[in-house]
């Protein structure tokens, strides 16, 4: 009885749940809200920048397309960051989060081209995983000459389509979208080509190739 007493006490003091949210009902959120998007995807929103809606929206796709693969190249970076193994770990782990930071970049670079054209930029992994180009690596750990193979054949993916692109947007008047694409995507990816591709090339460690040396002479 002593229990029960006590906790009649304690009810009388508290206020009640309406009491507390009496006269705050004006800074309260509305939650679970949903309408109509206001722009569908693949739709141009057109903006006064001089430029053809019909151009910017192939720019737009086309941007999206290079978005995706860079997204899906920069997560590979991340992959191989956690995953690389053997005796040149610390080196590796280290230039892999650093290109992954630099493609990182020019994903923001990239959607925002695509938003300034009033196009929509993907974002989401689904629609990426969708989009992308880029093989699917298996989930577990690969060996070192094979995940800087793997890089290696997704920057020349990108390398390829840029260059088309960077072309048709030249055509087309877009130079805004030819200048990321020649500026920022094609640079960035043909230096890292060049900092990944050294590492494939067999060279003695310690001890010089003899052999070769005599046969040169
Ligand atoms: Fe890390």
């Amino acid at each position: 009885m002593a229990k029960n007493d006590k906790n009649e006490k304690n009810d009388k003091r508290s206020p009640s749940y309406g009491q507390l949210e009496a006269g705050a009902e004006r800074a309260r959120p509305i939650l679970h809200q949903n309408a109509r998007e206001i722009q569908p995807y693949g739709k141009i929103s057109r903006l006064p920048i001089a430029l053809d809606e019909k151009v910017c929206a192939t720019s737009a796709e086309n941007l999206n397309q290079i978005l995706a693969d860079t997204i899906t190249l920069r997560d590979l970076y991340k992959k191989h960051h956690w995953q690389v193994a053997g005796h040149t770990f610390y080196q590796l782990h280290l230039l892999f989060d650093k290109h992954h930071d630099e493609q990182d970049e020019l994903v923001d670079t990239i959607a925002e081209r695509i938003q300034s054209l009033g196009g929509i930029s993907l974002a989401m992994a689904h629609d990426i995983a969708e989009t992308t180009i880029i093989p699917r690596p298996p989930r577990g750990r690969e060996e070192v000459p094979v995940q800087i193979s793997r890089l290696l054949e997704a920057h020349e993916i990108v390398l390829k389509e840029a260059r088309t692109m960077a072309h048709q947007a030249a055509d087309d008047g877009d130079d805004g979208t030819n200048d990321v694409l020649v500026s920022d995507v094609i640079r960035t990816n043909e230096l890292q080509v060049w900092f990944l591709a050294e590492h494939l090339v067999d060279v003695p460690v310690v001890r010089a190739d003899k052999a070769n040396a005599s046969a040169a002479d």
